[in-house]
């Protein structure tokens, strides 16, 4: 895999705070000595606005192309008809394993999304009187989410696997088939009800450490996971496929806090960590992450984190502590 060519990663830097982060995580990267060629692609908002068009076919095909891609935010369109750019990429390149892992100096614990089906399968009937979304559970998209999640609690404690089964009978299918491929792998695992995932995140998020779910409770779980961490701006994501994956920070775009030069990069830069990890530089990825810890530890930090630092002076203060290692 390594030497024979530059590593080639899309750079959809999006809008909104998006690009602010992503100039931070490529120049960690860059310090880093990352080696890889960056293929810049202009998607999103601000493309809708000049073209009516949020991402083009070719903009798809170029990704395809590329290793893998590195996304800031984008905001959605004011468009009833918008099809979500980043479902898109998720389906076409089917980043089934969506990973979230949420650190701080007291927690460390991560959620397993599955990527591709559940309520969001974008099967739906939209009427003015009635409106449907169908939930899709398959067993191949829960044992391949289910194995993702094992390949990771095998090296760690323990699966929790996270559903509503008494309620909606596609999740028996979802629970059934995690266990079964936990008890195969010997990873030790537990199950609960999502409800009660909620409240145990809030009253003792220590007790998890790995957790599968599917698609639409992930995604709640995660921003609820980033409130207990201290800031969605802290928190990264990988969305892995067979051949593929895309990294970007959970946040979206925060049109509240976009152009000040406040928006925490933190979120964007681990995302950049993982991503090179992927491509096979772990030892890079330790070195940013160390660099993100220290700086974190000397309180050098963003106001949603309640400091008064900008963008700039910890992407900074990660480059800084970069070299010193
Ligand atoms: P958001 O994640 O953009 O912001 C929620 C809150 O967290 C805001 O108060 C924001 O200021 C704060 N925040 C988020 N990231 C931060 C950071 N790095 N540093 C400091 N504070 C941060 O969610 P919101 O406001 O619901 O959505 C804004 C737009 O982003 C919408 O158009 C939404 O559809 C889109 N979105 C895009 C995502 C993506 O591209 N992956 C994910 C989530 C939302
Ligand atoms: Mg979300």
């Amino acid at each position: 895999m390594s030497g024979a060519r530059a590593k080639k990663i899309a750079v959809v830097a999006g809008d909104g705070i998006g690009p602010e982060v992503v100039k931070s995580a490529l120049a960690v990267l860059d310090a880093a000595g990352a080696d890889f060629e960056k293929v810049p692609l202009e998607v999103g908002l601000g493309r809708w606005k000049k073209t009516g068009q949020a991402m083009s076919d070719e903009d798809l095909e170029t990704i395809k192309q590329c290793d893998c891609v590195l996304l800031g935010a984008i905001t959605t369109p004011p468009d009833p008809n918008y099809r979500s750019v980043l479902l898109r990429i998720r389906k076409e390149l089917d980043l089934y394993a969506n990973i979230r892992p949420f650190h701080s100096f007291k927690l460390d614990f991560i959620i397993v999304r599955e990527n591709t089906e559940g309520l969001y399968s974008g099967i739906e009937e939209v009427g003015e009187e009635e409106s449907r979304t169908l939930r899709v559970i398959t067993r191949r998209g829960s044992e391949r989410i289910a194995a993702a999640a094992c390949d990771l609690a095998a090296k760690r404690k323990k699966l929790t696997i996270v559903h509503k089964s008494n309620v909606l009978r596609s999740d028996r299918l979802f629970l059934k088939t995690c266990q079964k491929v936990a008890a195969d792998r010997k990873v030790p695992a537990e199950d609960m009800l999502v409800d009660a995932v909620a409240y145990n995140l809030v009253i003792n998020p220590g007790r998890f450490d790995v957790l599968v779910t599917s698609n639409l409770f992930g995604d709640i779980l995660s921003d609820e996971a980033a409130g207990v961490i201290g800031s969605l701006g802290l928190c990264a994501s990988a969305n892995i496929g067979e051949g593929h994956a895309l990294f970007e920070p959970i946040h979206g775009s925060a049109p509240d806090i976009a152009g000040k030069g406040i928006a925490n990069p933190i979120g964007a830069i681990r995302s950049a960590a993982m991503m090179i990890e992927w491509l096979g530089e772990p030892e890079t990825a330790r070195r940013i992450e160390g660099a993100v810890e220290q700086t974190l530890l000397r309180g050098i930090a963003t106001p949603d984190l309640g400091k008064s630092y900008k963008t700039a002076d910890v992407t900074q203060a990660v480059i800084a502590n970069l070299a010193k290692k």
